[in-house]
């Protein structure tokens, strides 16, 4: 088994320009001195940097540049909207779908999920797509049912092919920008219980070839033990991308053996 190891940073919606740009060349510079460079690093930035940001990026290896949203219809009468023909034509190479900032405060539901999902893939973007519950579920037992019917529903329509090219990633709701991580075992019970649903839905190698990474409050002093976790791999990072030296930090966290 040879998953690929990621390291994810989510900017949200923070930085200037020109502190976006120099975040970026500083965690370039960083990682060219890095050693284990089969992990790959993901930049989700802002839809206005990320032409710049893919500039920053264009030939290195190992780094891909992202947004954290998009329509999924090619153009039309969208006010606002951004398409994945236009991510295309800058040089975006990923997006983020269904994190749990756009469920909640902008409403998307899996229906619509389901169809950026398609869309990304259709367009030759890397999906990441986000699931996890909040406290009241993980208190009242929900987190396996609320996880499946949002892996379920948003991903579930897609081929087996599609399926292969998906990058998923747990974030627990309660645990984003808290400070409050996941348990290592918390998270990895959560991993190895999404891995199994698509065994069962798709194939043992489809399932052991996907990578999952864990989000909410990682930082340079968790990461380890959570990357450390066999169903864990990779990080999708908030707070913690914003800084160049946190986030290197952690992607130096990445056990070297499984990289
Ligand atoms: P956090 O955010 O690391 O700040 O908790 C993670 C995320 O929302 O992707």
């Amino acid at each position: 088994m040879k998953r690929n190891k990621i390291i994810a940073g989510n900017w949200k919606m923070n930085l200037s320009f020109v502190e976006a740009t120099q975040l970026t060349q500083d965690i370039l510079a960083q990682y060219q001195n890095y050693t284990n460079q089969h992990t790959k690093v993901m930049l989700f930035v802002p839809f206005v940097y990320a032409q710049k940001v893919a500039e920053i990026c264009a030939e290195k290896p190992n780094i891909y540049v992202g947004v954290q949203n998009m329509h999924y219809e090619k153009a039309g009468a969208f006010t606002g909207e951004i398409s994945p023909v236009m991510l295309n034509s800058i040089g975006v190479e990923a997006v983020i779908i269904g994190h749990s900032e756009r469920r909640t405060l902008f409403h998307e539901d899996n229906e619509l999920l389901a169809k950026k999902v398609k869309s990304a893939l259709e367009h030759n973007l890397i999906p990441v797509f986000c699931v996890g519950e909040t406290l009241q579920e993980r208190e009242t037992n929900q987190t396996q049912s609320v996880i499946c019917m949002q892996i379920e529903k948003g991903l579930f329509h897609l081929s087996h092919e599609e399926m292969s090219k998906i990058i998923i990633a747990y974030e627990p709701v309660w645990a984003i920008g808290t400070g409050k991580n996941a348990t290592p075992e918390q998270a990895q019970e959560v991993h190895a219980y999404i891995r199994n649903l698509i065994a069962t839905r798709y194939s043992t190698n489809i399932a052991q070839n996907i990578s999952i990474l864990y989000g909410g409050s990682m930082k340079p002093d968790n990461s380890a033990d959570l990357l450390k976790q066999p169903d864990i791999d990779g990080g999708l990072i908030g707070g913690a991308s914003l800084k160049a030296k946190d986030f290197i930090e952690i992607l130096q966290s990445v056990p070297q053996s499984n990289a």
